[in-house]
């Protein structure tokens, strides 16, 4: 018994739980993840899995993504990125949807399918069908030499390590990691980037793992807000523009391990609906962060207030606004509006983590849920 909960520990790598083991383990799965990849110095990405297929991917109509859960949600960041930097048009499915929906797809489209396991059944099923239909099939995936990795014509791992807990953490940033990777690739080949921004990207990218570390720092502050929070009922989670899928990730995260219902929506959204949840009683998660329609989401942050709804701004280092006018605030460091999800993610991720250690739930393996869906 006592060498099996050393061994325990061991594994663990002294943190409580595999899933604040892999929130902490960011800053270097990221590295892991552009590492031989990102060259900064000389302005180029090297990704064989896209240099061998480069025709398929600059001649194609678009890009559809196919994805499950928090996968899904990187997918939805990415379509912010594919089509802002490299003007490709995206369409992201819920690959059960997909599958069963007589989908149009023809032979100029590329179809990414996004798999931490690499053995999520909808997702193996829609690339099956997308092959079918003469599609090409690119695999995001992080465990080697998985279902969805060798059924795929190429494909990127992640690298971002054997991730245990049920609730994806390393998965989700270093899936983003690796898009963006492709994306900027892809807008550099086709022309729709220019080179000053490019070269602007690729040094912030190479950035990202020390601010994450930065962003990490904040933990015993969210500890404290967590214990604030965590005998809410309801959340809602709000965010705009690249910082939407963020939020529906946070929502996903409190979800799967707290048991607490949460919904994530896009900040403008909230007006035709879960504005008339609002009370004292409801705790709404904020994203503002300075770049990108700032300006708009302050203006929802007025709207929760005058409904006395408790606030929780995820904004920029050094936010004034946001800061007058929320009940807390948790910084992360500044940085390019597409690469801020890998940042905004960090304290959603530590926020649902103590809530549901606080409410004695199981992190690890929570009811009802698995790390890898393989049947229907
Ligand atoms: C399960 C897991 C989620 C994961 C989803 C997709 O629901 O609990 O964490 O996001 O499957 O898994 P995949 O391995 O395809 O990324």
């Amino acid at each position: 018994q006592e060498l099996q909960i050393n061994l325990e520990q061991i594994v663990k790598g002294g943190y409580d739980h595999f899933m604040l083991k892999e929130i902490y383990e960011q800053p270097n799965a990221i590295k892991d993840t552009y590492r031989g990849r990102l060259l900064v110095k000389e302005g180029i990405i090297r990704m064989a899995g896209i240099d061998d297929n480069l025709d398929r991917f600059l001649n194609a109509n678009r890009i559809i993504v196919v994805a499950c859960g928090t996968s899904w949600h990187a997918g939805l960041v990415s379509e912010y990125i594919f089509e802002d930097l490299a003007r490709i048009p995206v369409e992201v499915e819920y690959a059960s949807e997909f599958r069963y929906r007589n989908p149009v797809i023809t032979n100029k489209d590329v179809v990414i399918a996004i798999s931490q396991s690499g053995e999520t059944a909808d997702t193996l099923a829609a690339i099956k069908l997308a092959k079918q239909h003469g599609a090409f099939v690119f695999g995001v995936c992080n465990v080697v030499g998985s279902s969805i990795a060798r059924e795929a014509d190429a494909g990127a791992y992640t690298h971002a390590g054997p991730e245990i807990g049920v609730a994806s953490t390393k998965a989700f940033t270093t899936q983003i990691t690796v898009l963006t990777l492709i994306a900027l690739k892809l807008a550099k080949a086709n022309g729709n980037i220019s080179t000053s921004n490019y070269q602007y990207h690729l040094q912030e990218l190479e950035l990202i793992p020390e601010k994450v570390k930065k962003a990490l720092e904040s933990d015993k502050h969210i500890l404290e807000v967590a214990k604030m929070y965590k005998d809410a009922k309801n959340c809602l989670y709000l965010g705009r523009g690249y910082n939407f899928p963020v939020a529906l990730e946070g929502a996903l995260k409190l979800k799967e391990i707290s048991y607490i219902h949460a919904e994530g929506y896009p900040a403008a959204e909230m007006k035709h609906g879960p504005i008339a949840l609002i009370d004292e009683q409801m705790p709404v998660f904020v994203i503002a962060t300075k770049k990108g329609h700032y300006e708009k989401v302050v203006s929802n942050v007025q709207e929760i207030k005058a409904r006395k709804g408790k606030i929780i701004g995820i904004v920029t280092e050094g936010d004034v606004d946001v800061k007058n006018l929320a009940d807390h605030v948790i910084e992360v460091p500044d940085t390019l509006e597409a690469l801020s999800p890998l940042l905004t993610t960090i304290p959603l991720q530590l926020l649902s983590y103590h809530i549901a250690v606080l409410l004695d739930k199981n992190v690890d393996q929570p009811r009802n849920l698995a790390k890898s869906v393989t049947v229907e």
